[in-house]
C-alpha cells in the first residue's frame, strides 16, 4: 500500500511510514493542543515535495497563519506566491473583511457558503492538481453554516470530493471538554478513515503534550500516547 509522509518524523514512524494514501484524517483535541501545527506540518511537507497542496483555512486569516508558522520555521506564503500551494480563504470574508489570499477567484461568498465551499475544492483541486489538503476547522465552518444537518451534509460532500480525487487530507475538529466523544460533531470521525488526538496533560506537576493515533484504516499502528513538542522545525515526537 502506498504511504503518505506527514513529514512529522515520530508520527510517520509510529505509522509504519506514513497514512495510507487516499486517507481522511480526523486532527482532533482540545484548545492549544497543536491541531493547526500538526497540520500545517503535513501540507509543508507535501510542498517540499513538490505536490500540490490545498489550505481551506475557516478559523485563522491566512496572513495570520503564515506569520505563526514563519516561527517554526515554514514559510507558507512564498509556496502560495509560487502558485503551489493553493488557499481557500473563509475567514477573513466571515470578519467582513477582504482576503489577503492572490486566489480572489476562490474566495467564497458569505452567502450559501455551503455550495461554493464544495465548488470551490472541486475547482482548487483540479486546476492546482492538488493531492494534499487540511481544513482547518469543522467547528469554525459550523458557524458560519447553522444548522447541524446542513453541516453534515456540506461535511459529507467536501469528504465524497476529496476521496474522489484520491487527496490525502487532514482535517481539524475539536473535541469538547470532559466528553469522551472524538469530535465536536460527532460526525467527523465517522467520516474519516484515521484519527489522531492530540492533548494538553499534567504529569507530576507539569503540562505535556501528547498524540495518539486513535485510527487508521488499512494499516497497523502504534496505538500509545506519544509525548512531543512543538519547536522551531515543528513537531517532535520524544518517544
Ligand atoms: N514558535 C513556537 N514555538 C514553540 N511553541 C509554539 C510556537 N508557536 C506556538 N507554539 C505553541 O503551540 C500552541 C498552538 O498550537 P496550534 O495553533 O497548532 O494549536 P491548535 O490546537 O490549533 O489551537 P487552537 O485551538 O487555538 O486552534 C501555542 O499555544 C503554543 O503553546
Ligand atoms: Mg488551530
Amino acid at each position: 500500500m502506498e504511504r503518505v509522509k506527514t513529514g512529522i518524523e515520530g508520527l510517520d514512524r509510529i505509522l509504519g511510514g506514513g497514512v495510507p494514501r487516499g486517507s481522511s484524517v480526523l486532527v482532533t483535541g482540545g484548545t492549544g493542543t497543536g491541531k493547526t501545527t500538526v497540520s500545517m506540518q503535513f501540507l509543508m511537507e507535501g510542498l517540499l515535495n513538490g505536490e500540490g497542496c490545498l489550505l481551506v483555512t475557516c478559523e485563522e486569516e491566512p496572513h495570520r497563519l503564515y506569520m505563526e508558522m514563519k516561527q517554526l520555521g515554514w514559510d507558507f506564503e512564498k509556496f502560495e506566491k509560487e502558485g503551489k500551494l493553493v488557499v481557500i480563504d473563509a475567514a477573513s470574508t466571515k470578519a467582513g473583511m477582504p482576503t489577503t489570499t492572490t486566489y480572489r477567484d476562490f474566495q467564497p461568498k458569505s452567502a450559501n457558503i455551503d455550495m461554493n465551499l464544495v465548488v470551490l475544492i472541486g475547482r482548487a483541486i483540479r486546476e492546482y492538481n492538488v493531492k494534499r489538503v487540511v481544513l482547518d476547522s469543522v467547528p469554525a465552518l459550523a458557524l458560519r453554516v447553522g444548522k447541524p444537518e446542513a453541516l453534515r451534509e456540506l461535511l459529507f460532500r467536501v469528504y465524497s470530493m476529496l476521496e474522489r480525487f484520491e487527496c490525502t487530507s487532514f482535517v481539524v475538529t475539536e473535541t469538547l471538554e470532559g466528553e469522551g466523544s472524538l469530535s465536536r460533531y460527532g460526525v467527523e470521525e465517522f467520516l474519516s478513515s484515521g484519527v489522531i488526538k492530540v492533548s494538553l496533560q499534567k504529569e507530576g506537576g507539569k503540562w505535556i503534550r501528547k498524540m495518539q493515533v486513535v485510527k487508521m484504516r488499512g494499516t497497523r499502528h502504534d496505538l500509545n500516547e506519544h509525548v512531543f513538542e512543538i519547536t522551531e522545525g515543528g513537531i517532535k515526537l520524544k518517544d
